[in-house]
């Protein structure tokens, strides 16, 4: 709804942000001041052994880990968190690592002061109006550079009773505090790199297209998208490129804030995909990304066109055509599988099931061109 609004709009704005480099120290300080004396951290085991939280952890006395999240997080390593929580009386929590963790950390968060199983505050049956504000404090930590978890409202976990990745989204599951600390992602391999940034890229475009009317998360999707694309390939082709990663995580932290506003069809399709914890998120939107533009061309034109003025091209007139050949270039120079037929774990013969999914997720609400089942399933036969 790019003129103007057609009904009363609500904005919500984020959290207290603290970023820098170093700036993973402010950690002890922040719990302090949010009254947190035994916080739960969420996180993997990966993360555990990479030694990043450590000297920061021996500066906390009464801390608790839990190290079980897995990629793409179910409710089992929510439960399991949350036996921790309670069996070490925590008062807080903080969510370290990439959107996995976060995420799980925030449905902890959720269900430590809210009866019932995460089916009931499922986004899609009217559950973010039974989430209320009385949540434990909750600090954030992104240890990627993508998926904006940090300054965002929802978390996706997959569960039995939905059979898909499902979110539950509301103000109030905003982590109070978000620490981005870019020297945190400097040892990312390569491919995690380029996987977490198109993430972070498809956030930005995804949301300036998507129809709901917020102009202050188009301003920031277009200043993400600046910092994103002057970072992305320097910080996958030299990890060590300090600069490349500040840009980085202030482009994920702004593509973040910007899908307030909404997402649409891309994010739907890579949650029905990864809906069996199959497949990494970035990776499955990176190579969705063209396609899903192409699909969206004609309801998109003119937005299109601004979004590749501000990547630097399409000042010719031929703007949109050129954004998708943009995304195409760049997936080419990316060290990621280009066709969903090189990702391991998904099937072609199940893109029937994939598309129905997609259509029960709630992001594809917002996208420019309508959405059903057959033209999903043709997106995705394109993709593949
Ligand atoms: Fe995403």
């Amino acid at each position: 709804m790019p003129g103007g609004p057609d009904a009363i709009s609500t904005f919500t704005f984020p959290n207290r942000i603290r970023f820098g480099a170093g700036a993973i120290g402010e950690l002890p300080p922040e719990l302090e001041r949010l009254g947190v004396h035994r916080p739960l951290v969420v996180t993997d085991a990966g993360l555990v052994a990479s030694g990043l939280l450590g000297a920061t952890l021996a500066r906390i006395p009464a801390i608790t880990v839990f190290d079980g999240v897995h990629p793409n997080p179910t409710e089992r390593d929510v439960a399991d968190a949350m036996a921790v929580y309670r069996e070490a009386g925590c008062d807080g929590i903080v969510g370290f690592g990439g959107g996995s963790p976060i995420d799980a950390a925030k449905a902890v968060r959720l269900l430590a002061t809210h009866p019932g199983r995460l089916a009931d505050y499922d986004v899609t049956t009217g559950g973010s109006d039974r989430i209320r504000p009385d949540l434990p404090p909750m600090i954030a930590v992104p240890t990627t550079a993508g998926t904006g978890s940090e300054v965002g409202r929802g978390a996706l976990i997959q569960l039995p009773q939905t059979g898909r990745k499902t979110a539950v989204l509301s103000p109030f599951l905003l982590p109070s505090v978000a620490i981005c600390d870019p020297e945190l992602t400097l040892g990312l391999p390569p491919a995690l790199t380029a996987g977490t940034g198109m993430d972070a890229l498809t956030h930005c475009v995804e949301s300036f297209l998507s129809t709901s009317y917020h102009p202050i998360c188009d301003g920031i999707s277009l200043e993400g998208l600046r910092l994103i694309a002057r970072g992305l390939e320097s910080s996958v082709s030299d990890g060590s490129d300090r600069a490349a990663r500040a840009s980085m995580m202030m482009g994920a932290l702004l593509g973040g804030i910007s899908f307030h506003k909404g997402l649409g069809v891309i994010h739907s399709l890579s949650h029905a995909l990864g809906s069996e914890g199959r497949g990494h998120h970035g990776t499955l939107n990176a190579i969705l990304l063209p396609h899903a533009l192409r699909f969206n061309l004609g309801a998109a034109r003119e937005r299109m066109g601004l979004l590749a003025a501000q990547m630097g091209l399409g000042r010719n007139g031929d703007g949109p055509g050129h954004l998708i050949t943009l995304t195409e270039i760049l997936l080419a120079r990316l060290p990621l599988p280009r066709r969903l037929g090189d990702v391991e774990g998904i099937d072609r013969d199940r893109i029937g099931i994939y598309a129905r999914l997609a259509m029960e997720d709630h992001c594809h609400r917002n996208n420019p061109r309508p959405c059903d089942e057959e033209s999903l399933a043709a997106l995705l036969e394109d993709a593949w």
